[in-house]
Order: structure tokens, then C-alpha cells, then sequence
């Protein structure tokens, strides 16, 4: 089976954006740490960063194509703002009702009150937040569990 790891925007910054928030390691860090997990697990990774809503939808899609054939662990996905904003991104996770495990590196609920919302966390199984970039590896373990 294959686990599919989704970043949304700004997450190509990883290291230098707000490190006190977000820490010191960058996106190729995240993605080596997910696919040691993976490999642990004896699970294919997709990974994958885009800063553009409708190219996030068209990657939320084929994980659905391989949910849709038995072959998704599950999708794990750092929406970054578009958590707060995207109508058309829980659309795309409930029409194609892939298993969601909702990311975020920082506890968004002790931020500002515009993080408080999400728009992912009704159509996701599981959500983890406020564990840093650990939190992916973390993030595949329990995947491989589902
Ligand atoms: C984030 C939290 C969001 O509120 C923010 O817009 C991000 C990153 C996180 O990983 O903590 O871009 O999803």
C-alpha cells in the first residue's frame, strides 16, 4: 500500500519560515523522515508540496484512484492556510472518502483565533497537531495501523 504525504502552501519554506514556529528542518528533511517511516512499515511513499490549491485537489484525486483500488494507507495532509479557507479541499477528501490524518507542525489552537477553524477536521479520521516535524513520522505509524 502507499501512504500519501500532501503539503500545502509555504511549506516549501520549511527551515527558514518563522523557525520559531516551525523549527529548523526543511520539507526534504520532513520527506526523509516519511519515507523511513514508510520503509519501516513496508509502505510506498507519495510525497509531495504545492503552493496552488487545484494542483493539492488533482493529488487529493489520485489518492482517492488508490483508495478507490484498495492500495492508500491513508493520506496525511499539511493544508497549511488553506485549512482555514478551502471549501473545495474537504470537497475533494469527502467525494473521494480517502482516510485523512490532518497535519499541522504547530498546535494551531494556541495560535491566533482564525487557526482555530478547520475545514479538513470533519472529514478527517485523525487529526495531530503541535508536535513539530516529528509529528509526520508519527503521522505514518498510525497510518500503517489503519
Ligand atoms: C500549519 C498551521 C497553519 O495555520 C499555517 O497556515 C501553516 C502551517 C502548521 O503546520 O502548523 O501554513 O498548517
Amino acid at each position: 500500500k502507499t501512504v500519501f504525504v500532501l503539503n500545502g502552501p509555504n511549506l516549501n519554506l520549511l527551515g527558514t519560515r518563522e523557525p520559531a514556529v516551525y523549527g529548523a528542518q526543511t520539507l526534504t528533511d520532513v520527506q526523509n523522515l516519511c519515507a523511513q517511516a514508510a520503509a519501516r512499515h513496508g509502505l510506498a511513499l507519495r510525497f509531495h508540496q504545492s503552493n496552488h490549491e487545484g494542483q493539492l485537489i488533482d493529488w487529493i484525486h489520485e489518492a482517492g484512484q488508490l483508495h478507490a483500488q484498495g492500495e492508500l494507507a491513508g493520506l496525511i495532509f499539511n493544508a497549511g492556510a488553506y485549512t482555514h479557507t478551502s471549501i473545495a479541499l474537504m470537497d475533494a477528501v469527502k467525494g473521494t472518502g480517502v482516510p485523512l490524518l490532518e497535519l499541522h507542525i504547530s498546535n494551531v489552537h494556541a495560535r491566533e483565533a482564525f487557526r482555530h477553524h478547520s475545514y479538513l477536521s470533519p472529514v478527517a479520521r485523525a487529526v495531530v497537531c503541535g508536535l513539530g516535524v516529528p509529528g509526520y513520522a508519527l503521522a505514518v505509524d498510525a497510518v500503517a495501523q489503519w
